[in-house]
């Protein structure tokens, strides 16, 4: 049975989703790395497939932009499709000099200034956790293949053009050491239905240096943390 975003039946998506932000790296993660994929929505353009890693069954979706595109898509994952884990693999602004582009960001936790929490229901903690036991064991798999791994805080936001692109207290006084848009509604509905969730990031530009990236150099770093995700499930 289908809902109101997503076009697949019960039974089409497996217990663990990857969730790119783009689901043209969705269709690249089945194209490349799945065997036996069907593709189980195409409702937006919000690509959606199921395949096998490893003779494992997992599916890979896009959640969109923002916490609005992720919480909704979370929501009925989690809600109507019995997934029990969702590993969001994005990209980040680093807010502190030691971190790099490329480097692989670990979440730690999600501090946010969103309202979403608080207006889906009454939540009123700023800062909510991933699964420890699924970062525990993404890092294992990490020092296992060699991978570096940053942990720490990042700042999930609803606003990308900022008329004040001024971050110390957020770095302060939350230890945020990158910026994203998505993993405080993924966390928080991960929380509501009692399920897991991660987020892995890949630093795609600096709010310090103002470096960045370009698409194709930004695709080439996705590679580490695909792989690394795939693994760890
Ligand atoms: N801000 C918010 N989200 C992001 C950024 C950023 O600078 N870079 C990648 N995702």
């Amino acid at each position: 049975m289908a809902t109101p975003h997503i076009g697949a039946n019960k039974g089409d998506i497996a217990k663990t989703v990857l969730m790119p932000g783009d689901p043209l790296r969705a269709k690249f993660i089945a194209d490349n790395y799945l065997t036996d994929v069907v593709m189980f929505n195409q409702v937006r353009n919000m690509f959606g497939y199921t395949g096998y890693y490893k003779g494992k069954k997992i599916s890979v979706m896009g959640s969109g932009m923002g916490m609005p595109s992720m919480g909704i898509y979370s929501y009925e994952l989690f809600k109507e499709y019995d997934v029990d884990k969702i590993i969001r693999i994005g990209s980040c602004g680093a807010l502190i000099p030691d971190l790099n582009l490329f480097d692989i960001v670990l979440t730690s936790a999600s501090y946010s200034d969103s309202s979403y929490a608080y207006v889906q229901n009454k939540e009123k903690s700023n800062i909510l956790k991933p699964s420890q036991l699924l970062n525990d064991h993404i890092e294992k798999i990490a020092n296992e293949e060699g991978i570096k791994l940053v942990k720490g805080n990042i700042y999930s936001t609803d606003v990308f053009y900022k008329e004040e692109m001024k971050f110390d207290d957020i770095v302060d006084k939350h230890k945020c050491i990158a910026t994203e848009m998505e993993s405080f509604a993924l966390f928080h509905n991960a929380n509501v239905f009692n399920k897991q969730a991660a987020c892995i990031l890949t630093v795609s530009d600096s709010l310090v240096t103002k470096a960045s990236t370009t698409s194709e150099q930004r695709e080439k770093a996705f590679l580490d943390m695909i792989e690394l995700a795939l693994k760890a499930v």
